[in-house]
C-alpha cells in the first residue's frame, strides 16, 4: 500500500456495513484511523473544498425514452423536466433522483446547437459532471488561476424561488465540470424546470461511488496532473498493464480524488496489447476520450443487482471457474457464494476488507459508457483482483462486435 492510501476517507460509509471500518486486531478501531478523524484532517488541509457531486448530465438524442429506461430500468424517480413547456426552446431535460443520485438527460430539440452536435458525435454520453462548492467564484477563478480551461465564467440563474450559482471548467474532451452553489435556492432542481412526480421503483443503489474516466494512449498522467494541480486531487492507487492485461487487452489506471475523498476518478488509458485494448474501443466509438462507467453503490447488492435483472438491465458474466477460486482467494465472507455466481456479482478483498461488484453491459448501442453496481465491506479498492476475470468477459463482448 502506498503512503496516499492511508488518508482517504470514505464519506458515504452510512452506506456501508458494520465491517466497513477498518479495525485492529483487538477489535477496536485506532483513534487516529477513525473515518471521521481523517475527514476533518482533510478537510482541514483541502484548499479546493467540494462538497460532492451534484448532478452528472449527459446528451442523448431522445431524453424522453432515455428517462424511460433509467426509470423502469434502474428505479429512478422522474422528479423534474424543462423543456419547451417550460418556456425552454433549444432542449428537452429530465431530471431523474435516487436516493443520494441525481442524473439529468438532456435532448436537443433541432439538428444544429452544442447539445446535437455533442450527439451526434459522441451518441449518449456524459457532458456534465457537476461539482457542488461552498463557493462557486473561488473555484472557478482559483481553477483558472491554476490553468484550467474556463467553458462559462460564474453567473446566476434566479427565479423567484431564489438563485443558483454556476460556472465550469473543462475535465476531458468534451466533458466538463460545472461548479454549483444552491445555497440561496428552494427551487425545483433548477429555474426553468417544472417538477414532476413519476416515482421509480428504487433498486437498491444508494450514491455514486465513483466515474472513471478514459484518455488516449499517453493522456493519462496529463490529465492525472490536471486534477492534481487544478483542484488538488490526490493520487489514491495506480495500476500497471501488467496488473490489468489479459493476453489481448491491457490499460493503464490510476484513480484521482479530491480532498476529503468524496469524489473518486479513476482515469484509464490503453496500453499495447496483442489486440485492441477495450480503452481504445471505447475512444474510437465516443469519438475522443469521456466518461466510461459510472459506479453505483449498494448496501444489499444480492437485492439490487436482482431487481435490476428483473427489470431488463444486463450485466457481463464470468465463467463458472472464476467461483472455483472464491473461496482460497477471498476467504470467509457473509455472502452465499452460490447467490453470487447466480447473479454474476464478483467478490475482491484487500487489506481492509471485501468488496462486491458487477458491471453492465454498455447502456447505449455504441460500446461507450456502463454502470458498475458495488457493496463495499471495508475495501476501498476497485477490484484489481477481478481485471482479469473481467476483461476477458469484457473481451468476449467485444469479439463479438468485430472490434477485438
Ligand atoms: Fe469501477
Amino acid at each position: 500500500m502506498n503512503p496516499e492510501e492511508t488518508t482517504e476517507v470514505d464519506v458515504e460509509s452510512d452506506y456501508q456495513t458494520d465491517d466497513a471500518v477498518a479495525h485492529d486486531g483487538n477489535g477496536s478501531v485506532a483513534a487516529e484511523n477513525r473515518p471521521s478523524a481523517r475527514a476533518r484532517r482533510m478537510e482541514r488541509e483541502d484548499t479546493f473544498p467540494i462538497q460532492g457531486i451534484d448532478y452528472v448530465e449527459f446528451y442523448v438524442g431522445n431524453a424522453r425514452q432515455a428517462a424511460h429506461y433509467y426509470r423502469s430500468a434502474m428505479g429512478f424517480s422522474i422528479t423534474a423536466y424543462a423543456g419547451p413547456e417550460t418556456k425552454v426552446r433549444d432542449r428537452a431535460s429530465y431530471v431523474l433522483e435516487q436516493e443520494k443520485i441525481r442524473f439529468v438527460l438532456t435532448a436537443p430539440m433541432g439538428p444544429d446547437g452544442e447539445i446535437a452536435n455533442h450527439v451526434r458525435k459522441h451518441s449518449d454520453g456524459v457532458k456534465d459532471i457537476a461539482l457542488r462548492v461552498p463557493d462557486v467564484d473561488y473555484a472557478y477563478h482559483t481553477a483558472l488561476e491554476r490553468g484550467a480551461k474556463g467553458v462559462y465564467e460564474p453567473f446566476n440563474v434566479e427565479s423567484d424561488k431564489g438563485r443558483i450559482r454556476k460556472a465550469a471548467i473543462a475535465a476531458c474532451g468534451d466533458t466538463i465540470h460545472t461548479f454549483i452553489n444552491r445555497d440561496n435556492y428552494s427551487g425545483t432542481f433548477a429555474p426553468g424546470y417544472h417538477r414532476r412526480e413519476l416515482p421509480g421503483v428504487p433498486t437498491g443503489v444508494k450514491a455514486i461511488d465513483h466515474i472513471v474516466l478514459n484518455v488516449e494512449l499517453g493522456k493519462m498522467n496529463e490529465l492525472v496532473e490536471y486534477y492534481a494541480r487544478i483542484m488538488g486531487f490526490n493520487q489514491l492507487i495506480s495500476f500497471e498493464d501488467k496488473d490489468i492485461s489479459t493476453e489481448y487487452s491491457a490499460l493503464m489506471s490510476k484513480v484521482m480524488q479530491d480532498g476529503t475523498g468524496r469524489v473518486k476518478f479513476p482515469i484509464n488509458e490503453p496500453a499495447e496489447g496483442r489486440k485492441k485494448s477495450q480503452i481504445q474501443e471505447y475512444l474510437d466509438f465516443y469519438g475522443g476520450p469521456g466518461a466510461q462507467h459510472i459506479a453505483l453503490i449498494t448496501g444489499d447488492i444480492l437485492g439490487t443487482v436482482s431487481n435490476l435483472k428483473r427489470n431488463g438491465m444486463e450485466f457481463l458474466k464470468v465463467p463458472h471457474n472464476y467461483y472455483e477460486e472464491v473461496p482460497t482467494r477471498i476467504g470467509q465472507i457473509k455472502e452465499d457464494i452460490n447467490q453470487l455466481e447466480e447473479l454474476g456479482i464478483l467478490i475482491d478483498r484487500d487489506d481492509e476488507g471485501y468488496l462486491l461488484q458487477i458491471f453492465s453491459k454498455n447502456v447505449q448501442d455504441r460500446p461507450t459508457l456502463f454502470y458498475e453496481i458495488i457493496e463495499r465491506h471495508g475495501s476501498r479498492g476497485f477490484g484489481k483482483g477481478n481485471f482479469r476475470a473481467l476483461f476477458e468477459a469484457i473481451e468476449r463482448e467485444q469479439d463479438l462486435r468485430g472490434n477485438l
